[in-house]
């Protein structure tokens, strides 16, 4: 998608469409923009403005857009940043099958106007994977190549919108990396797209098998003993901080590519969604992406455990016992609790070799999480009250919503085992959180937060206009926000 800034004063080409952001009760302002032709439409009509609420007018004789929207905003008092991206992502879902090439998004209220999220919202909006579509009917292909969005200042525009434009490639990368198929995107490919970043100012490092045989990863390693494919770990470093030697802030992600179960194997229904079972490992990298991409001020690392869980001869079985790096033994009760067992090894590693300020870890770990919130809000655990409530302001300003869930000591009987340290499964009662209280016995006492994205990484049906159906990337613009708002400079 070209974006581009103009002035109200700029002449609107063929193929256009016009959408006018409106307030509720305040529609009759796109009037003076319209030189009048909306009045009417607006005393006939329900369209009050109403968030949400789109008025399409058509192409109408005396004016010279091609199509003629009016977009509602909700009340002004309720208007923000976020409401400008819905608004504006709106306008181009309303219009993006039109055969318009063009979109002009103009708010009514110019004081209220927020270009460079206008801006952000269309982006966001226009996400599409058609990597794999060879033979789509033409008419069924978005047309709007180009969104002109209307703004006082061009040059301030140009600059907020610089932030914001690194933040929709990262999720775009973050989005790409969940929609690919599993046969495409197995552990070494994700590794190769990773260790590309390098491009942006990354430092990436790859380790195998055999190097994380040598740091004795064997709750990892178990994981991917069934696949073909080689187990990796990748370890993304941004040094942006004035500081290089300053401590470091960390991130750990889920990268299990595909989930099968392993002998423990899922049900046939729905198996293909487990090819998003890397949506954590994808935040993360989105993650590392947007802190390049606009140069952050922070040192971070951020550290993807990739594999594939597959039932074959030499999987792991039910009733194994495994030993993770941080020596402790784990049974494995049931194979397809595999999340927890990759990021056991990942956190140890992590917090061994980085001793960073805190950990925060990603993960579709448990179904259990869709069951608690429902499919808008992921679930964050942590030990640490702080880093919590940071989690939680991102996730308001930066509307990804989150929901904090406890960590009772009493429940962590439930993972004890009868032969081994631990066990891998605590049975049906909190799922999400003995599954959590897992992942604490692996901190070493570091703040840390654990974040299940199982009920937000991938949306069907879309539940926001910036955010069309499937990957979503969800997590990548919350953490950002945090870093930005708390950990920078
Ligand atoms: N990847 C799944 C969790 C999941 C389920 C993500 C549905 C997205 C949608 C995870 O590896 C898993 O299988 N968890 C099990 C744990 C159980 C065996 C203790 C689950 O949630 O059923
Ligand atoms: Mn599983
Ligand atoms: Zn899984």
């Amino acid at each position: 998608m070209d974006i581009q800034f103009v002035t109200a004063a700029t002449d609107i080409a063929d193929k256009s469409a016009l959408a006018i952001i409106v307030f509720e009760g305040a529609a009759a302002e796109a009037d003076s923009l319209t030189g009048g032709v909306v009045g009417k439409a607006l005393a006939q009509g329900r369209f009050t403005g109403a968030k949400g609420q789109v008025l399409d007018l058509g192409a109408p004789a005396d004016h010279p857009a091609g199509r003629l929207l009016l977009i509602g905003a909700g009340k002004r008092e309720a208007f923000d940043a976020v409401g400008a991206e819905h608004a504006a992502a709106s306008a181009y879902g309303a219009v993006k099958l039109s055969g318009l090439t063009t979109l002009r998004v103009a708010f009514a209220d110019e004081g209220a106007a927020q270009p460079d999220r206008a801006a952000l919202g269309v982006r966001l909006a226009a996400y599409r994977f058609d990597r794999y579509r060879t033979k789509e009917p033409a008419d069924k292909k978005p047309s709007i190549q180009k969104a002109e969005i209307v703004c006082g200042d061009i040059d301030a525009a140009k600059t907020a919108f610089a932030t914001q434009s690194a933040l929709a490639d990262a999720i775009s990368f973050a989005r790409d990396l969940v929609s690919e198929p599993p046969n495409v995107l197995y552990p070494a490919e994700f590794a190769r797209r990773v260790k590309g970043l390098e491009a942006l100012g990354l430092e990436v490092e790859i380790l195998g098998e055999a190097e994380m045989e040598k740091l004795g990863m064997g709750s990892l390693l178990g994981v991917g003993r069934g696949s073909a494919r080689e187990s990796q770990l990748a370890i993304m470093r941004w040094n942006g901080a004035a500081d290089p030697a300053a401590q470091p802030i960390a991130f750990v992600g889920k990268g299990v590519c595909f989930d099968t179960g392993g002998i423990s194997l899922k049900p046939a229904d729905g198996m293909e969604d487990m090819k998003w079972d890397m949506g954590g490992a994808a935040a993360v990298a989105g993650l590392m992406h947007v802190l390049a991409g606009r140069k952050a001020k922070v040192n971070a690392v951020g550290i993807l455990g990739l594999v594939e869980n597959m039932p074959d001869g030499d999987a792991q079985r039910p009733g194994d016992v495994v030993t993770s790096m941080s020596g402790q033994t784990i049974e494995i009760i049931n194979t397809d609790a595999e999340g927890r067992l990759v990021l056991a090894d990942a956190l140890w590693y992590c917090q061994e070799r980085f001793k960073p300020k805190f950990m925060v870890d990603l993960a579709t770990l448990t179904g259990a999480i869709i069951i608690s919130l429902g499919n808008d809000y992921a679930g964050v655990f942590s030990n640490n009250d702080e880093l919590a409530d940071n989690l939680l302001a991102a996730s308001k300003t930066e509307a990804e919503p989150l929901w904090r869930l406890p960590l009772p000591a009493a429940y962590d009987k439930q993972i004890d085992s009868m032969i081994a340290d631990m066990k891998n499964t605590g049975g049906r009662p909190g799922g999400s959180i003995t599954a959590a209280l897992f992942l604490q016995r692996f901190v070493n006492g570091l703040p840390w937060a654990h974040m299940d994205i199982a009920s937000t990484a991938w949306k069907k049906p879309s539940t926001v206009p910036t955010s069309p159906e499937g990957a979503t990337g969800y997590g990548v613009r919350l953490l950002n926000r945090m870093v930005a708002d708390k950990y920078e400079g």
